[in-house]
């Protein structure tokens, strides 16, 4: 049965490009052979990640995601069991907040800066489907992330 979960997160320390492309790099080694596909939101000093897939393995990476030191202050913003995927396309696709239009910050906010603690899990949603739909998932290497079945 598929799923579809979205937390989003605090990060413990200032935000490192090394930091993450760490995340990155293990996500895109692990998720394809667990089946999960997904994105992954940062800036301003959160995060805001959407996870899919079978139950089980939603669940498992949730739970092993929620103990990494990397972050803190874990909030599950929206969970649910899903027909189809909306991330199908991406092992994890990288969205860097800084680069995503005011203005559709601002629809989803209360003052234009990416602060998923504060959104209701429906907007958390429509904000990370808009991302991808606008061609906003950006990286060092953006076709890494693509989820190649
Ligand atoms: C914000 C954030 C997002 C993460 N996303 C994933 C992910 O999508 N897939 C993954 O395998 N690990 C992800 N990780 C890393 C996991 O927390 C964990 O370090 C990794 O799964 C390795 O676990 P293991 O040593 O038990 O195999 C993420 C970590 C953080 C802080």
């Amino acid at each position: 049965m598929l799923v579809r979960l979205i937390y989003a997160s605090r990060a413990s320390a200032p935000m490192e490009p090394a930091m993450l492309d760490d995340i990155l790099e293990t996500s895109l080694a692990q998720n394809p052979s667990h089946g999960i596909t997904g994105v992954l939101c940062h800036g301003n000093g959160v995060f805001l990640q959407a996870l899919e897939g079978d139950r089980e393995a939603v669940s498992r990476l949730y739970l092993s995601i929620g103990r990494d030191k990397r972050h803190r202050d874990v909030v599950l913003l929206h969970y649910e069991e899903i027909a189809e995927r909306a991330f199908a396309g991406w092992s994890m696709g990288r969205v860097n907040a800084s680069k995503i239009n005011a203005a559709t910050l601002l629809r989803y906010s209360a003052k234009g800066e990416l602060d998923p603690c504060r959104m209701p899990g429906a907007s958390s949603l429509a904000l990370l489907k808009e991302l991808i739909a606008g061609a906003a998932i950006v990286g060092r290497a953006p076709e890494r992330g693509r989820h190649t079945p």
